[in-house]
């Protein structure tokens, strides 16, 4: 496997969505209900290709195509919020567990430490020990869980959040 991390481009855009509509079919990955369209998410993609704090990246094998993406977006829309940004992971169900996102987080937190860009946080609906796992592996400190916050598969979730600075400490 030889595997590349670069910014997404507008061919990766179906495979970025197949992927993501695998978790929103089977998991609580996502909060989102409905499977979303290629054409909805064009703007989306092109606020997140154009550099900045807010990327998209995705790991590419040459055989195997789109493995997995990862993303910092806006945390929150008022302007006083711009600093920080919210970042999200997901790989193509037949790629997990072999430190790809290990590899996209590598290469977007490198990318955004560049950027002016002050807090990195996430959510994380419980549970799901790899996307903690892979948090605390860069970094994150946990800050607390909101409590049956989402409904999904007639049942309600927790999402534990995290914060890390952009730039590591001098
Ligand atoms: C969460 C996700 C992005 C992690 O990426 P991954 O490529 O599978 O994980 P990696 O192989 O890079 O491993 C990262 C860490 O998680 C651990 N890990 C991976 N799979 C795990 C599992 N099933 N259970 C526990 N730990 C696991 C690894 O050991 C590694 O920990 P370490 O750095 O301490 O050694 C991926 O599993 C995924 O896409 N899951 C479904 C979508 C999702 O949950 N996205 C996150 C939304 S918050």
């Amino acid at each position: 496997m030889s595997v590349a991390v670069r910014a997404a481009r507008r061919e990766d855009l179906a495979p970025i969505v197949a992927i993501y509509n695998h978790y929103v079919r089977t998991s609580a990955a996502t909060f989102d209900l409905q499977e979303v369209a290629v054409d909805d998410r064009t703007e989306w993609f092109e606020a997140h290709t154009h550099g900045g704090p807010h990327r998209l990246l995705v790991a590419v094998d040459d055989a195997e195509g789109v493995l997995g993406w990862a993303t910092s977006s806006t945390f929150r829309p008022r302007p006083a919020y711009t600093t920080t940004v919210e970042c999200s992971v997901y790989c193509r169900p037949d790629a997990r567990g072999r430190g790809l996102g290990r590899l996209l987080y590598e290469r977007l937190f490198a990318e955004l430490a560049h950027e002016d860009v002050e807090r990195m946080v996430a959510g994380v609906a419980l549970p799901n020990p790899a996307s903690l796992a892979l948090h605390a592996r860069f970094g994150f400190r946990r800050i607390g869980v909101f409590t049956r916050v989402g409904r999904k598969f007639d049942r309600y979730w927790d999402v534990a959040w995290f914060e890390r600075e952009a730039r590591p400490p001098a």
